[in-house]
């Protein structure tokens, strides 16, 4: 990308190169201390255990400039934690905090000129993964890892920003098992998502909406954010439930409804019965911070919110503006969420 030209408000959320990223190898029980490369292809043996039994895993995050300049992360040691969550519940190596946290503050101090400047809506997106590589042929965990982190700039991850979308509620396909990987940001729940998100797409919706893989009664989160409901009588609730992920977003959305607000935001399973209560729907995530839901369509029926759905609702956009203020620290940073990048 050329930075002479980039318009950092107009960016979409899509990959672009950008110089430099950081591998890491596991062999031999133990991670090497990785390096920087500007090679963003992987040479991997045709049997590699990420190409046939989905050893593949992955974090998202972001990098944000504050008003003065100071590059920000948010909460980047939850991320690592899941990260090494996500690799037992997959059986492979764990990358330890300190590596993990090395990869990323590399990746970005080497790329930071694309740090999009303050107050563009643009973040550098982090993509930190975790492949099973290596010679293999049978079913079972690799013996040879690699640890990958890149990063690229972007905008908002729904084009129009925020502005509310559309969620079909999927009443036929799961995105993850009960039980099994939903909660490990795992390669495989999302090719699951692939075939429902391209049909919910070809009808019109933004993205879907996933029910519980055991009854399909409860919400479950989208193919890409949690959720959380805004109820008539002015309380909240997102779903909790162990095959959704456990979004770090979410869990700062709680913290920031209870404590900034005075809202009760309940962690709960959120029936399908209830949707007749709701009054707001909002999508939270790091690609997707917290976007506005204007209806949901179940059984094609549609349910339409706050002001028919047109316009965002005010407690999904107060959430949004604090979560925004919090993370560029246009507020003070009382609960020691951000890591500056130096
Ligand atoms: N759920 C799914 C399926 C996701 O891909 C993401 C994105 O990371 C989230 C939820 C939100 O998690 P977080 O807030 O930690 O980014
Ligand atoms: C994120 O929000 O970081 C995600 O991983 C969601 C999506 C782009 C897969």
């Amino acid at each position: 990308m050329d930075l002479k030209t980039t318009e950092w408000s107009k960016l979409d959320f899509s990959y672009r190169y950008v110089p430099y990223r950081f591998h890491a190898h596991w062999k031999d029980g133990a991670w090497d201390e990785g390096i920087l490369t500007t090679e963003n292809k992987i040479s991997i043996d045709e049997g590699a255990t990420c190409l046939h039994y989905g050893q593949q895993i992955f974090e998202g995050m972001k990098a944000q400039r504050a008003r003065d300049g100071r590059i920000l992360l948010f909460r980047p040691r939850e991320n690592a934690k899941r990260f090494r969550e996500s690799a037992r519940r997959l059986l492979m190596a764990e990358v330890p905090e300190e590596l993990f946290m090395k990869g990323i503050v590399e990746a970005v101090k080497a790329n930071i000129d694309y740090v999009p400047p303050y107050g563009t809506g643009a973040s550098l997106y982090i993509r930190p993964f975790q492949i099973g590589i290596g010679e293999n042929l049978g079913v079972r965990a690799a013996y040879e890892y690699l640890f990958v982190v890149f990063v690229t700039p972007v905008g908002p991850y729904f084009k129009a920003g925020f502005k509310p979308i559309s969620l079909k509620v999927e009443s036929f396909y799961d995105r993850a098992a009960s039980h099994g990987i939903g909660q490990a940001k795992a390669g495989g729940n999302y090719s699951a998502s692939l075939f429902p998100l391209k049909k919910a797409k070809d009808e019109g919706f933004n993205e879907v909406v996933y029910l519980d893989p055991k009854e399909h009664k409860y919400f479950e989160e989208t193919g890409a954010s949690n959720v959380f409901f805004v109820f008539k009588n002015g309380s909240l609730a997102t779903p909790k439930s162990d095959s959704i992920l456990y979004s770090i977003t979410r869990r700062s959305l709680v913290d920031v409804a209870r404590l900034d607000f005075g809202l009760n935001m309940e962690e709960r399973p959120v029936g399908l019965d209830e949707i007749d209560n709701f009054a707001e729907v909002g999508a939270c995530g790091t690609a997707a911070v917290v976007t506005p839901v204007g209806w949901l369509t179940y059984l094609g029926k549609k349910y339409s919110f706050y002001a028919d759905g047109k316009e965002p609702g005010p407690i999904t956009t107060k959430l949004y503006k604090q979560l925004i203020a919090l993370q560029v620290a246009d507020i003070p940073d009382k609960r020691g969420w951000l890591e500056e990048i130096k």
